[in-house]
């Protein structure tokens, strides 16, 4: 069969990183979280107080920076590790999750010049297929010939409180209000911005999990995976 690309893209909370991780452990494909290299280069930026109009100064960092996205080892998967993220070789997995950090990435995600750059490594991180990429703008501008892209969604409210609920297991002390604003306020800023702003392909299919879970969504699209591993297998000549 052949090796697909997928893209699944959405909003906040929608269930992109959990479901794209069930999704590539199902296929024994590779899981790519591009929103973690936007979050990786903010909290770099964040740290040496460069400020989030300057783009120059932005656009300098993203190419300094290097940015790498591990699975983890079977050991570390055992005990419920999920992806790990280096920022110029040091770990950051953890502190890349904090509401801060998420609203400063979707800042300097709005500059063309910074997204050049993590686009670019995204490219070469997925070449070759076989991988479920997960973001904002996979499957329209990362990776527009993806042989399969999922729109994720679900309503305002689950997605804030499915986030609320994981501040709360890290013991934040953040409002389901304060959340469902952070949430509100960067869906509005990722769907409105000039370059590569959410938006559901034309070619998508749209999935809502409000009332799913992560399994079953990740079946669902694996199901679609297959049917389009069987139609590109047939297209290609060989049995459906
Ligand atoms: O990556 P994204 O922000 O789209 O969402 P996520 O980090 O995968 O999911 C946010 C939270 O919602 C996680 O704690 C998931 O376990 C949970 N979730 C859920 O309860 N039901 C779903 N169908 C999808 C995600
Ligand atoms: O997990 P959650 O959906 O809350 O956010 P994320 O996927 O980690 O992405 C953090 C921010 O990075 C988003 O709000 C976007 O502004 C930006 N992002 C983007 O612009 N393009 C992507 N492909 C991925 C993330």
């Amino acid at each position: 069969m052949p090796k697909l690309t997928i893209a699944i893209d959405g909003p906040a909370g929608s269930g992109k990183s959990s479901v794209s991780r069930r999704v590539a452990a199902l296929l024994r494909y590779l899981y790519l979280d591009s929103g973690a290299m936007y979050r990786a280069l903010a909290l770099k930026a964040l740290r040496r107080e460069v400020a989030l109009e300057n783009e120059p100064r932005l656009e300098a960092l993203a190419r300094e920076t290097h940015i790498e996205l591990k699975p983890p080892t079977p050991e570390q998967e055992v005990a419920g590790a999920k992806n790990c993220v280096f920022l110029d070789g040091v770990d950051v997995t953890q502190e890349i999750r904090t509401a801060e950090v998420a609203q400063a990435a979707s800042r300097l995600a709005t500059i063309a010049k910074v997204r050049e750059v993590l686009v670019a490594e995204q490219q070469r991180a997925g070449a070759g297929g076989g991988v479920v990429m997960e973001g904002r703008d996979i499957g329209t501008v990362v990776f527009p010939k993806s042989e399969l892209k999922i729109f994720l969604d679900a309503s305002p409210e689950v997605r804030a409180e499915r986030r609320w609920k994981e501040h709360q297991e890290k013991g934040e002390k953040l409002t389901l209000a304060e959340v469902f604003d952070e949430v509100i306020e960067r869906d509005k800023r990722d769907r409105d911005r000039k370059v590569s702003p959410l938006v559901c392909a034309a070619d998508a299919v749209l999935v809502d999990n409000t009332a799913m879970g992560i399994e079953e969504t990740a079946r669902l699209i694996v199901l679609l995976a297959h049917e389009r591993e069987k139609e590109l297998a047939g297209a290609a000549g060989g049995k459906p």
